[in-house]
C-alpha cells in the first residue's frame, strides 16, 4: 500500500516511523517531509497547505491511504478534497476542524454542551474589547480566534498589557485575519495535560497522557514556543482524573461534535488544565499534538496503522489500542533566536547510536549531510521504566547531537519528577 502524509515536522516523523511497523506498507511519501524524514519516507516538495498540489500527487500516485497531521490543512479542508477523490484519510474533516480552526466556535460549543472552561467573552469589534478589558478582573487570557501557530495567545497581567493585546490581534493584524475575532477568557491556574484521543465520531479511545513545556526558557520562562519537551505518562493526570475527563469532556465533546452534524473522525487533542474546580478545557486542537506525539506513539503497542484505519471506517470499538507502561521523554533542540528570528543552515551531527531517537523537524539535507532550517531543528526521545531514567537518557543524547547556534530546555520534566517524588 502506498501511503501520504502530510506535514513535515517532528510529530510527522513520529507517525511515519511508526507506521513503518505496518507491513502492508511499502511507499510513504511525505508533503513536504524534511531532510530527516528523507531518511524514512519519499519527500516531495509540496507545501501542507497546498490542498491542489496534494490532492493532484495523491491521485497520480494512486495513494490507498492519506494521514493529514498539521491544523491548516485540516482547517482548509484537506480530508473532504481528498476524500472526494475515493481516498480514505485520518484526519477530520473541515466541518469538524474548525474546534481547533476558531476557538470561538470552540467555546460557545464548550457553552452549550456544559463542557468546563474558562468563562469567557467573545469580541468582533476592538472598541467594545477594549471597553471589557478596561472593567474585568485581572489577569485576562487574550485569545486571536484563528489558528496563529501557537503564539495567538497573551496572558495580561496588567491592563495596559491586555489592551495592547486587543490591539495587536484586531488592529495591528499581528495574526491576520486570525485575530479579527478575539476571545478573552478569564485566567486559570493548576497543572496543564496533554491528552490525544483516537475517535471515530462514536467512540472515542484516549492514548496515554503527556505534559508539554510551552515557554522556551527554563523554569517557564520566556516566550511560548510550539513546545520545547514532553513527558508521558503526566503524573498529575491520576485514574480518577481520567473518568472524570471522559465523563465530563471527552464523551460529550464527541457527542456534541456529532450532534451537530459535525462528527469527527482522527485524533481529538485535549488541552486541560486541572483546576481546583475540577479539569477544565483550555484548548482542542483537531489533530496529533507536536511534541506530544513524539512521546506518547514511543509508548504505543499496538499497530498505528490499524488503529487509524479502524478510526476512518468508524470500527474503532474493536480495534485495539494499548500503551506500554514504561514512561518517555523528548527533548526539543532549537536554533537559538526561536521563537522570534534565528540563523540556520549550521551542519547537525548525531551519533550512530542516537539516530534511531532522534526526530527531525526543521533539517535539510544536501550532499548526504543534515543541516538545520527551521526553529525547532529535532527532538531526542528515550523510554525507560521511570520517568527519570527516561529523563537521564534523553538527556544523555541529546548531548551528544551537536550543530552550531543549538539551544534546549534543560529542566524539561522537572515538574513532572518533583509531582511523582512528593
Ligand atoms: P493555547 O494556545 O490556547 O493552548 O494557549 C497556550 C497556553 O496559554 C496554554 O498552554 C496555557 O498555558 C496558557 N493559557 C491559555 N488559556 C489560559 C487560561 N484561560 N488561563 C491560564 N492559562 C491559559
Ligand atoms: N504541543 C502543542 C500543540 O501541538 O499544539
Amino acid at each position: 500500500m502506498k501511503v501520504l502524509v502530510v506535514g513535515g515536522g517532528g510529530r510527522e516523523h513520529a507517525i511515519i516511523k511508526k507506521l513503518k511497523q505496518n507491513p502492508q506498507i511499502d511507499r510513504i511519501y511525505a508533503l513536504p517531509g524534511n531532510g530527516g524524514i528523507a531518511m524514512d519516507a519519499e519527500c516531495v516538495d509540496i507545501k501542507a497547505t497546498d490542498l491542489d498540489g496534494i490532492v493532484r500527487f495523491a491521485v497520480e500516485k494512486g495513494i490507498s491511504y492519506a494521514v493529514v497531521t498539521p491544523d491548516d490543512p485540516l482547517v482548509l479542508g484537506a480530508v473532504d478534497r481528498l476524500e472526494e477523490k475515493g481516498i480514505p484519510c485520518f484526519g477530520p474533516r473541515k466541518n469538524a476542524a474548525v474546534i481547533e480552526g476558531s476557538k470561538a466556535f470552540a467555546k460557545d460549543f464548550m457553552l452549550r454542551h456544559g463542557i468546563p472552561t474558562a468563562a469567557y467573552r467573545i469580541f468582533t469589534e476592538v472598541e467594545k474589547a477594549l471597553a471589557y478589558v478596561r472593567t474585568a478582573p485581572l489577569p485576562l487570557v487574550v485569545k486571536a480566534d484563528g489558528l496563529a501557530l501557537g503564539k495567538g495567545v497573551v496572558i495580561s497581567q496588567t491592563r495596559e498589557e491586555a489592551v495592547q493585546a486587543v490591539e495587536g490581534a484586531m488592529c495591528l493584524h499581528a495574526f491576520g485575519s486570525s485575530g479579527d475575532t478575539v476571545v478573552i477568557e478569564e485566567f486559570l491556574s493548576g497543572p496543564e495535560v496533554s491528552v490525544l484521543a483516537f475517535t471515530d465520531g462514536e467512540t472515542i479511545v484516549p492514548m496515554m497522557s503527556s505534559m508539554d513545556h510551552k515557554r522556551a526558557g527554563d523554569g517557564d520562562t520566556g516566550l511560548n514556543t510550539g513546545g520545547m519537551g514532553t513527558v508521558a505518562p503526566n503524573p498529575f493526570y491520576t485514574a480518577d482524573i481520567a473518568e472524570r475527563c471522559m465523563e465530563t469532556i471527552f464523551l460529550p465533546t464527541v457527542r456534541g461534535m456529532k450532534a451537530e452534524g459535525r462528527e469527527f473522525r482522527g485524533c481529538l487533542y485535549f488541552g486541560l488544565m486541572l483546576t481546583k474546580d475540577g479539569p477544565k478545557v483550555i484548548e482542542y486542537n483537531c489533530r496529533f499534538g507536536d511534541p506530544e506525539t513524539q512521546v506518547v506513539l514511543a509508548l504505543m503497542e499496538s499497530d498505528l496503522f490499524d488503529v487509524m484505519r479502524a478510526v476512518t471506517e468508524g470500527r474503532l470499538k474493536d480495534a485495539s489500542v494499548r500503551f506500554s507502561d514504561q514512561h518517555a521523554a523528548c527533548v526539543i533542540m532549537a536554533s537559538k533566536g526561536y521563537p522570534l528570528a534565528y540563523e540556520k543552515g549550521f551542519e547537525i551531527n548525531v551519533p550512530e547510536d542516537v539516530m534511531p531517537w532522534t526526530l527531525f523537524a526543521g533539517a535539510k539535507q544536501k550532499d548526504g549531510h543534515l543541516y538545520t532550517s527551521g526553529g525547532r531543528v529535532l527532538g531526542v526521545t528515550a523510554v525507560a521504566g521511570t520517568l527519570k531514567e527516561a529523563l537521564n537518557e534523553a538527556y544523555a543524547r541529546t548531548e551528544r547531537v551537536s550543530f552550531d547556534n543549538a539551544f534546549y530546555r534543560s529542566d524539561i520534566g522537572q515538574r513532572a519528577l518533583q509531582a511523582t517524588e512528593e
